[in-house]
């Protein structure tokens, strides 16, 4: 296994087994330093100032999205907004396309492990068009059959959201047979990639997504630096979902007309340093590249998912199949209520969450109320899974319960 640890100073400069990928990833000192230098030396705004300092900040911000657009393959600048997170990208598709587009009895597929951020837009887009919110369930075991996706997709299906990974099975989600799908009768797809991004190759040609987000703060960059990508043409047809500065091209005291995109949805100033931080990441990325990381990603979900089920009473939710869970091991103990597995973990040094990992609706469905989650980032090393097998090994006997 390689070493990356080296380059990610918290991870150095504490002594912690980090095992909360899912929530965050750790940040590596070229995109530390890449925020500092802009901080140090590009920073004014963009997108407005006619002076040296104020061009060079907006080129760099224009070449982090050029940064962004190669990474996943899209056609054009233009395709890529940036937003704050996932969560604002999602918002605004279901705020500018969804209220705009959909009309009562049309349908809108949602997947039942997805992640509360897109699912409660589409419950305001449903309660304000009438637009009927469906879901698509999956087995027990988090996967979803094909007969499932062809069942659930209708010729009214106008838009359908779905994760590519989920953030508490892990199981990649059948993206490719709902796309293709809903395109065949005339609808859209968006595609969360929050739990992808940083693990697998995101292409968004090759997946034929409509939209399609993501966080910057799951792909080793900072917080408050999100990405959505939109084909051109909707895009194009969408109004604005926040208004004000920058985002125009003329403005009267009584209406305006708006900048074309990309700039259309960034109403305000926007994270420039965070963007250029985000452009840093994908360089890191790819350095490494995709291949490197799923290698030594595989090799540290097996020994996770061997680790952890070979401990009597732990039970791990989703596949029996190390390599259907991407890095994302969501366990119960019995007896032990997740929150005092999380407790007991932290007071060795080891950080997972524990809650109901905001999807609700997916835990009900798989009979859970709440579980443990531990999440692997490339840079995670076997030393890391066997301080986590070996403390959950004790939690039990800790909590007064026999082996
Ligand atoms: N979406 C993040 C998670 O699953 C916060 O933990």
């Amino acid at each position: 296994m390689t070493n990356f640890k080296k380059d990610f100073p918290l991870l150095c400069n504490n002594n912690i087994v980090y095992l909360d990928n899912a929530a965050t990833s750790q940040r590596p000192s070229s995109v530390i330093e890449a925020e500092k230098y802009f901080n140090e030396n590009l920073n004014a705004n963009p997108l407005r100032g006619l002076y040296s300092l104020g061009i060079k900040a907006t080129d760099c911000y224009e070449a982090s999205r050029e940064r962004v657009r190669k990474f996943i393959n899209a056609k054009k600048n233009s395709e890529i907004i940036f937003t704050r997170n996932a969560t604002e990208a999602i918002n605004l598709v279901a705020y500018s396309y969804g209220l705009n587009n959909l009309c009562r009895d049309d349908e809108i597929l949602v997947a039942i492990s997805e992640h509360h951020s897109n699912l409660l837009p589409w419950q305001m887009v449903s309660k304000a068009t009438g637009a009927v919110l469906k879901f698509l369930y999956c087995n027990d075991d988090g996967s979803y059959s094909d007969e499932a996706v062809q069942n659930a997709v209708t010729p009214r299906t106008k838009l359908a959201a779905m994760a590519v990974v989920s953030n508490v099975t892990g199981q990649t989600n059948p993206t490719g047979l709902l796309t293709k799908l809903v395109h065949s009768n005339g609808g859209v797809v968006l595609l969360d990639a929050a739990q992808s991004v940083l693990h697998t190759k995101t292409d968004v040609t090759d997946a034929d997504a409509d939209f399609l987000v993501f966080s910057g703060h799951k792909m080793l960059a900072p917080m408050g630096i999100g990405v959505l990508y939109g084909k051109e043409a909707l895009l194009n047809d969408m109004p604005p979902f926040l208004s004000g500065g920058e985002m125009i091209e003329y403005v009267t005291t009584e209406q305006a007309t708006f900048a074309p995109l990309p700039h259309k949805f960034e109403a305000g100033t926007v994270n420039a340093s965070g963007a250029y931080a985000l452009s840093a990441a994908i360089d890191y990325i790819e350095n490494i590249g995709f291949d490197n990381i799923e290698r030594q990603e595989r090799q540290l979900n097996k020994a996770l998912y061997e680790g952890m089920s070979s401990i009597p009473h732990v039970h791990i939710l989703g596949s029996d199949k190390y390599d259907e869970h991407n890095g994302i091991l969501s366990f119960t103990i019995d007896d032990v209520h997740p929150h005092d597995i999380a407790s007991i973990l932290d007071s060795r040094d080891i950080c997972i969450r524990a809650g109901h990992h905001c999807a609700q609706p997916l835990l009900k469905h798989l009979g859970v109320i709440s579980c443990a989650r531990a999440s692997i980032a490339f840079y995670n090393d076997l030393d890391d899974i066997d301080r986590l097998t070996e403390n959950v090994k004790n939690i039990r006997r800790l909590m007064g319960y026999g082996e």
